[in-house]
């Protein structure tokens, strides 16, 4: 039996990167995914692969940040497939800079984007958790939230902000049948990592026990557990999936 048989999972910035490869886990496991991302070439491109694959998926545009493109999103994914049952807020960028150098406008995009666009899907999305009475949230936030990372002001208070509304959500939600968790990847092999410096991504190397970043398919797995009935005991867990760097 399929671990996510009929589920209809939305994974947000599912174009690239550890989102893209979610999707496929979870099209393996036999849901029904929709890729919601702002980049729209390759969010077509990468839906018509997987299908492909023989997986079933549909691309959605949308910006996180954007109350009203959240919405029409969630819409959609509920007119085609009837129901949602799980969602999982990916979707993020960095703009990363010392303090002294980060702008306003910097600071305040990844807060709108990585911060407020978590709470606008999970806002659009619980109504139709809250009718069947079961629902998986997963919420990426990130070893830089949990440990601070120089050069992220912004990029870590929005992740360690994702934890609390974690904690927040899996208090208020619970008695519902909702489950909600957060999952904080280490350093992952996918574009975002590629902007580091490699002399700093030498330093990092050394400081995780397992030696090596993550790959997508890491982070991959911990959602579809966290998204599976599996983890149907788990609530406002913080899943570290670094190699080892927290703990
Ligand atoms: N950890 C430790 N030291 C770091 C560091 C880090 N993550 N980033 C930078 N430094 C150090 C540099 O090695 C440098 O040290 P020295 O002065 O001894 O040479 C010092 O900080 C200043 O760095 P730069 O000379 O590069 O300064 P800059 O102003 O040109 O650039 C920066 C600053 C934009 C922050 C750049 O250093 C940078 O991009 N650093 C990487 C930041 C980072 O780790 N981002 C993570 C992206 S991946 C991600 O976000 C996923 C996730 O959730 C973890
Ligand atoms: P990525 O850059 O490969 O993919 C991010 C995706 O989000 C892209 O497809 C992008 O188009 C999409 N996106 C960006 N802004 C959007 C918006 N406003 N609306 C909708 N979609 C948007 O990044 P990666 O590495 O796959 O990151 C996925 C998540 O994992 C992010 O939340 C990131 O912060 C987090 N993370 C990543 C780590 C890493 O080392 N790669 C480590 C810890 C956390």
């Amino acid at each position: 039996m399929s671990r996510l048989q009929d589920k209809v999972a939305i994974i947000t910035g599912a174009a690239n990167g550890i989102g893209l490869e979610a999707a496929r886990t979870f099209g393996r496991e036999g849901a029904k995914v929709v890729l919601a991302d702002f980049d729209e070439e390759a969010g077509k491109q990468r839906a018509s692969e997987l299908k492909e694959e023989g997986f079933e998926v549909t691309f959605i545009q949308v910006n996180v940040a954007d109350r009203e493109s959240v919405d029409q999103m969630v819409k959609q994914t509920a007119d085609q497939y009837g129901k949602i049952d799980i969602l999982v807020n990916n979707a993020g960028i960095t703009r990363d800079a010392m303090l002294a150098k980060m702008s306003p406008e910097d600071f305040q995009l990844v807060i709108d984007v990585n911060l407020t666009g978590v709470f606008h899907c999970t806002q659009a999305v619980l109504p139709y958790l809250i009718e069947q009475g079961k629902g998986k949230i997963i919420i990426t936030s990130s070893v830089s939230g949990t440990y601070g990372n120089v050069g992220q002001t912004n990029y870590a208070a929005a992740k360690a902000g994702l934890i609390g509304m974690t904690k927040t959500w899996a208090k208020e939600l619970g008695r519902k049948g909702i489950n909600v968790n957060a999952v904080a990847p280490g350093f992952t092999e996918t574009a975002m990592v590629e902007k580091v410096p490699e002399k700093v991504i030498d330093q990092l190397k050394q400081q995780i026990p397992m030696q090596r970043l993550g790959k997508p398919s890491d982070i991959a797995n911990a959602y579809l557990f966290l998204a599976s009935d599996e983890s149907d005991y788990v609530n406002g867990h913080v899943l570290h999936v670094d190699g080892g760097i927290m703990m």
